[in-house]
């Protein structure tokens, strides 16, 4: 995730915009650069891409002078990481710059007109449209710009604007990213996340989406789009600097767990027509005979992005009607498998550096495929690798155990489905729109879930001494039933296994005896009958019974111990509703058992070795 810093005040500058990118680095960033108003006038601006020692070394003894700047760590969405694609942006003559976090949805409409009028761009970037439409709109008033700018680009940002034809404010504004302005004597601050400024200040004006706040040295005020004034209380930051990195939260784990709502917002965001109710790829170059011309589709990932290609089969298998084979990256690259020029293969990755994805990839290409990268990390290998990318915007997952990435390959590979359906003539317009509908209403129905975890903490205490669990489901419920267990397994060191309900009686049911915790998922429809006496199997063991159902299903209680009702949705989105309280059991599961949560015994975030 990009991180964004600002200054106005009585001392230099750029030192300042340093130090607290620095504090940003946790976040994880692929270059960075900071614009400094100069004592002559003029703005300064330099970047280049790698860690903030590259632009630290490429200022020494060359550091700008000025009392007001803007910097940004950047975590490419828009084009590569480069020296180029870095920001700050301005546009051509200089005068008006712009950090930014986020996605300009229409940035391409936009770049198609400037360019008409004659602007020219030199990076791949969203958000150097923005700073060329300054210019375009630029009517004599910095702030009156702005607001005409604000009019005309849609999608997901924060922003701080900073113009040389009115050089003591800053100005800066969101919309569903956040913004925090900081309030000091003589001197102000902007910045996207707190640590950035609390060596500098603990009072802060937490800005809400729409708000625009102009920050000069002595004096900082909020209005609205329209001019009306915005009275802000000062929040005061009472966090340690460690806490404060972790936005509050005790672990990067459950801050990412939280996350979800906005990294499933940003994976919809441009590809999510909300009132069309339709769903494009504009990156994917994909005709209708090309995706016709598909006989097959291999799906190749590992550990949790596995999971999520799981899933993703029964998503393509029924809504765009290819078959789909899923396979464990280190089992496919060695299996001789029958890919060739009708096969499309999908690798999945959050990453875009895990080894055996990588080298699954090439082969699936050595034999001819065409292929797909579904990845978190713009510019990663993979991505780099793959003849087309389709990103998941997820920003950056830093805990081992991967959680809001998993949701967002799961919806990536949901929205993917629809969109082939649509193109293979296997969706109808009326099924599309029910589906859209029911995707734009998951990001609030996350937050709801995630408002109310009473009952997992206290299933995670009654519960996280148990020596096995096991999670059964069929359909997509299976599917989520092995990620359940691989994240309780992986931070909680419990022994947990996942099986398809009706596998059960194949020998697994053998383990389950009085007081196993079986973790049952009944959101599918199809197999719902079946789940349930799968579970009343269990229960005929003895064993403790956790069902997880839609509200409003009364039955599930009869037979389960505890229910743990979810939002009702429809069966191709339950997983992404389904998979939360998964999460959050192994989370705490991992805090009652006091397992060292973000890092795992034995484990790494990226594994690039094979
Ligand atoms: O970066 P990738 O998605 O390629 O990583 C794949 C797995 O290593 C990863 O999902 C792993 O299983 C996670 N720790 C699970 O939480």
């Amino acid at each position: 995730m990009c991180g964004i810093v600002g200054y106005i005040g009585d001392k230099q500058a750029a030192p300042f915009l340093l130090d607290g990118m620095s504090k940003l680095e946790y976040r994880g960033y692929d270059s960075a650069g900071i614009a400094v108003l100069e004592e002559d006038g003029h703005i300064c601006v330099d970047k280049c891409v790698g860690h903030l020692d590259a632009l630290r070394k490429k200022l020494e003894g060359n550091m700008p002078k000025g009392t007001a700047g803007i910097g940004h760590t950047r975590w490419a969405t828009h084009g590569r990481p480069s020296d180029r694609n870095a920001h700050p942006h301005t546009n051509t003559s200089g005068k008006f710059v712009v950090v930014h976090n986020g996605i300009i949805e229409n940035y391409l409409t936009l770049k198609e007109e400037l360019m008409g009028k004659g602007y020219t761009f030199v990076s791949e970037t969203d958000t150097e449209v923005v700073a060329q439409l300054m210019a375009d709109l630029y009517d004599g008033s910095f702030e009156s710009t702005v607001k005409k700018v604000l009019k005309r680009i849609k999608g997901s940002y924060s922003l701080v604007f900073m113009c040389e034809y009115d050089s003591d404010k800053l100005i800066c504004t969101k919309k569903d990213n956040p913004l925090i302005i900081g309030l000091g004597e003589d001197e102000n601050f902007i910045a996207s996340d707190i640590p950035a400024i609390i060596s500098c200040t603990r009072r802060t004006y937490v800005m809400s989406d729409g708000e625009i706040g102009t920050v000069c040295r002595d004096k900082v005020w909020v209005e609205d789009i329209d001019g009306t004034p915005i009275t802000k209380k000062v929040f005061e930051v009472k966090w340690n600097a460690e806490a404060v990195e972790k936005g509050g939260f005790e672990h990067f784990m459950l801050k990412e767990i939280y996350e979800q709502p906005k990294s499933i917002r940003d994976t919809m965001t441009g590809r999510m027509d909300a009132e069309e109710k339709k769903i494009n790829f504009p990156e994917l170059k994909w005709t209708a005979e090309e995706i016709a011309g598909i006989n097959k589709i291999f799906i190749v990932a590992c550990g949790t992005a596995y999971h999520a290609g799981i899933v993703g089969k029964y998503y393509l298998e029924q809504l765009a009607h290819i078959p789909v084979e899923v396979d464990i990256a280190s089992e496919f690259r060695y299996r001789a498998p029958l890919v060739d020029g009708s096969s499309l293969t999908i690798v999945i990755s959050q990453s875009g550096e895990t080894s055996d994805t990588m080298a699954a990839l090439r082969e699936a290409r050595r034999l001819g495929s065409r292929t797909l990268a579904v990845t978190n990390v713009v510019g990663s290998s993979i991505a780099r690798d793959a003849d087309q990318v389709l990103y998941t915007y997820a920003g950056p997952e830093i805990a081992v155990a991967s959680t809001k990435a998993y949701t967002t390959q799961i919806l990536a590979m949901l929205m993917l489905a629809i969109y082939a359906g649509r193109l293979r003539g296997t969706m109808d317009r009326d099924r599309e729109i029910v589906l859209a509908e029911g995707l734009l209403e998951i990001p609030e129905q996350v937050h709801q879930m995630l408002e109310n975890v009473d009952q997992i903490k206290i299933f995670a205490r009654r519960y996280g001494s148990s020596e096995d669990v096991f999670f059964i489901g069929r359909s997509l419920d299976y599917a989520v039933a092995l990620e359940g267990a691989l994240k309780l397994k992986e931070i909680s060191y419990i022994h947990a296994e996942a099986y398809a309900a009706g596998e059960l009686k194949h020998g697994t049911l053998a383990l389950i005896v009085e007081g196993v915790p079986v973790i049952v998922l009944a959101t599918q429809e199809d197999v719902y009958d079946k789940t349930v006496s799968n579970m009343q199997e269990v229960k005929a063991r003895e064993a403790v019974v956790i069902a997880i159902g839609f509200e409003g299903d009364a039955s599930l209680a009869k037979y389960a111990d505890h229910v743990i009702y979810i939002p009702s949705t429809g069966k191709y989105l339950a997983p992404l509703l389904a998979v939360l309280p998964l999460q959050l059991l192994s989370y705490y599961a991992a805090l009652t058992r006091g397992c060292d949560v973000d890092k795992p015994r034995n484990l790494a975030k990226s594994v690039t070795v094979e």
